[in-house]
């Protein structure tokens, strides 16, 4: 199952290349340059390296999750990118994959143009090229070995990881193992690299000394067991459509929410509140990707890294509810502008928009696309106080 599968990725990707040439990205404009300047090319700052061009991409699009200085944890689950045996192991494959499709069903959306996210070809390069540079050099990774027993894995998955990784149905608080995606794309070796030699500097210890290869073989085996064909990506940029109606209920009331630290609105007051018929404007600040595969019925897409969007918006004193998964940190981008802006009544969606579509408060998906299935809940129920983003 495992290698048609990233055969087929990898096939689509060489695929969207070829139709956009991976090139390294534009100099800067100078036509634009005043007229009393030197030369261009003398005043021409010198064409930044795909490296450089990646690390702006990373501080603007990346690091409200990963962390300033790629060690994770900024936002809740969003992992370390910087530890030594994940970069040891993390291909420029992998690296592409993770970045363009995401990881559905968690934090981590599609940045890849061909799923509705920002990022040509060449900028998911220059991305791949900021986080590696710098790396140690891939080791080579023995091949996969297919003993194992699936059902003892899954004893000693369910008594040893479960904690933290979760279940198929149920997230923890690291990387969600049973991920599509993931499983999808990991290198052989991959995962059997990390369980041994653990994560250094997060809370993913060396399992080599503690589990013998037996049981390795066996819980590597119950995860694989959990990979399923990806489904096939479009073969070109979904359209995101345009904006729809602005306003919900334009002539209901305004709500009212008890808010947490005047500025987080519990799922269940909004719930209740567009049940009831309030007026609202709702904003997604997930990529758009995400969006096209579900969202709250009635939202606009407002990436929390094109806040020029903010303009459409009416200031006129219309509560403006924000929301992503993180659960707070896109939202929090957006909020942040909107109350800049004199916005009064901005808030942020407390828990989330999967914690929305667990409660069984309307989602639909974009038009052509199919409603993601819910994701795995969040069983910590840990509450998301003190965060701020
Ligand atoms: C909204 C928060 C958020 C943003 C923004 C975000 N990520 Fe992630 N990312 C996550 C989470 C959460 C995961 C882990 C998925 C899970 O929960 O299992 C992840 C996983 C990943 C992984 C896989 C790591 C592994 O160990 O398997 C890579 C690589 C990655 N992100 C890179 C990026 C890059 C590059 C960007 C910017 C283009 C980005 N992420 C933006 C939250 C985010
Ligand atoms: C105390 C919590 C904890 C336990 C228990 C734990 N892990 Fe982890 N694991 C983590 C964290 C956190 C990460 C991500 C670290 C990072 O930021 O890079 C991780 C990462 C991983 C990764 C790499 C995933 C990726 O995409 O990079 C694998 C594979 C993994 N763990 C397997 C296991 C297995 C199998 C077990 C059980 C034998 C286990 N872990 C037990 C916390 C834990």
């Amino acid at each position: 199952m495992r290698f048609p599968v990233v055969f087929l990725f990898a096939a689509l990707l060489a695929a969207c290349g070829a139709a956009d040439p991976e090139a390294p990205p534009p100099p800067p404009e100078t036509s634009a340059a005043p007229v009393s300047a030197a030369p261009a090319s003398v005043a021409a700052p010198p064409p930044s390296s795909p490296a450089d061009h990646g690390a702006a991409l990373y501080a603007k699009l990346c690091a409200l999750c990963h962390g300033t200085d790629r060690e994770g944890y900024a936002a809740d689950n969003a992992p370390s990118l910087k530890s030594s045996t994940f970069l040891e192991t993390a291909t420029e494959a992998f690296l592409r994959d993770a970045i363009v499709f995401g990881r559905p069903g968690t934090a981590m959306a599609g940045y890849g143009r061909q799923v509705g996210g920002p990022l040509r070809p060449n900028d998911v390069a220059a991305l791949v090229a900021f986080l590696r540079r710098d790396a140690p050099p891939p080791v080579a990774l023995p091949p996969e070995s297919m003993a194992g027993n699936v059902a003892n894995g899954k004893v000693i998955y369910d008594r040893e990881c479960a904690s933290c990784h979760g279940t198929q149905t149920q997230r923890g608080t690291a990387v969600h193992l049973a991920n599509i995606q993931l499983l999808a794309s990991a290198p052989p070796g991959f995962l059997r690299y990390a369980l041994v030699h653990g994560r250094p500097g997060t809370k993913m210890e060396p399992w080599g000394g503690k589990l013998d290869a037996r049981a390795q073989d066996d819980v590597l085996a119950y995860l694989r067991s959990l990979a399923m064909p990806v489904p096939t990506a479009p073969s070109g940029p979904p359209p995101v459509p345009p904006w729809g109606p602005i306003v919900i209920n334009p002539k209901g009331k305004a709500p009212t929410f008890d808010l947490r630290e005047g500025r987080y609105a519990s799922v269940d007051q909004v719930g209740k509140a567009l049940q009831a018929g309030r007026k609202m404007i709702i904003v997604d600040a997930r990529a758009p990707s995400d969006w096209l595969k579900m969202h709250i019925t009635g939202s606009l897409p407002l990436p929390y890294y094109q806040l020029d969007l903010v303009d459409r918006l009416p200031n006129d004193g219309t509560t403006v509810i924000a929301y992503c998964a993180c659960p707070h940190h896109a939202s929090g981008v957006v909020v942040d502008e909107l109350r800049k802006r004199g916005f009064k009544n901005a808030y942020v969606l407390d828990e989330g928009v999967y914690a929305w579509q667990q409660k069984g408060f309307p989602v639909v998906a974009a038009e052509g696309f199919e409603k993601f299935p819910s994701p795995p809940h969040d069983h910590h129920g840990h509450d998301h106080h003190g965060h701020k983003h």
